[in-house]
């Protein structure tokens, strides 16, 4: 399917996993990210999980041979057909390479890179005032995308909520610099490839969402 293999980039907190999730559901492509795959593997304590959890909670970057080992056994399943989203993968340039080779060794191609902007001063009100469903994983803000009733999940019904271990102040910093050393580069690198699209992200959700889908089209 044209147009809808595509990378959601952008800063921690940047409303990747928010636009992601509309996305899956206006063109039923899969939203692949390696942050809730990862916090899966810490839950059920798998080695992945085991290996990664110290490294998420001090805000730095998983090894890169273990994410793309789980991204390319993941794209192999059967739902990524129609189409993906990467959301929160690639983050490094030798992340990028491989993806660009798995995908070349498959007869796929990337069809958009997107990358969502929103200045570092916004990121910490938005990452720290950030829970999800625990039922459903459905996303909430305190501020910016309160519950209807409160205490209680406008999807689900649910009276559970979580926040992550690695959403606080002291870790957005190191996100936040692993972003601007490790993530940034990749900018140029799509650039240059010709997929780079840049949607400003300092703005409503719904307003973000209609750039999205202006881009990606019916
Ligand atoms: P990951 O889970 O990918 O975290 P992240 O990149 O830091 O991104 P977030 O999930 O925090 O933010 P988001 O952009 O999805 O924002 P959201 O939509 O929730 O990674 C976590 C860790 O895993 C990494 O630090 C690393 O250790 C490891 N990892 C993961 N992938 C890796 C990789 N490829 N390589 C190596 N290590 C890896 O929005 C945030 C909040 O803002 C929400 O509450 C939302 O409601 C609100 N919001 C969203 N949009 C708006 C808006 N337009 N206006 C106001 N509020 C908004």
């Amino acid at each position: 399917m044209a147009g809808k293999r595509l990378i959601l980039m952008g800063p921690p907190g940047g409303g990747k996993g928010t636009q992601a999730k509309r996305l899956q559901d206006r063109y039923g492509i899969v939203q692949l990210s390696t942050g809730d795959m990862l916090r899966a593997a810490v839950k059920a304590g798998t080695a992945v999980g085991k290996e990664a959890k110290a490294v998420m909670d001090d805000g730095k970057l998983v090894s890169d041979d273990l994410i793309v080992a789980m991204i390319a056994d993941r794209i192999a399943e059967a739902d990524c057909a129609n189409g993906f989203i990467l959301d929160g993968f690639p983050r490094t340039v030798p992340q990028a390479q491989a993806l660009d080779k798995l995908l070349k060794d498959k007869g796929i191609r990337l069809d958009s890179v997107i990358e969502v902007a929103v200045p570092d001063a916004r990121l910490i009100e938005r990452i720290t005032g950030r829970f999800t469903c625990a039922k459903c994983g459905e996303g909430y803000h305190d501020k910016f995308k309160q519950l209807k009733k409160a205490g209680v999940c406008d999807v689900c019904g649910s009276t559970e909520f979580i926040r992550r271990a690695d959403d606080n102040a002291e870790t957005v910093g190191a996100r936040l610099k692993a972003y601007h050393d490790q993530t940034a580069p990749l900018m140029p690198y799509y650039k240059a490839q010709g997929l780079l699209k840049v949607v400003d992200g300092d703005r409503d959700m719904n307003l973000v969402t209609g750039d999205l889908e202006r881009i990606l089209g019916t």
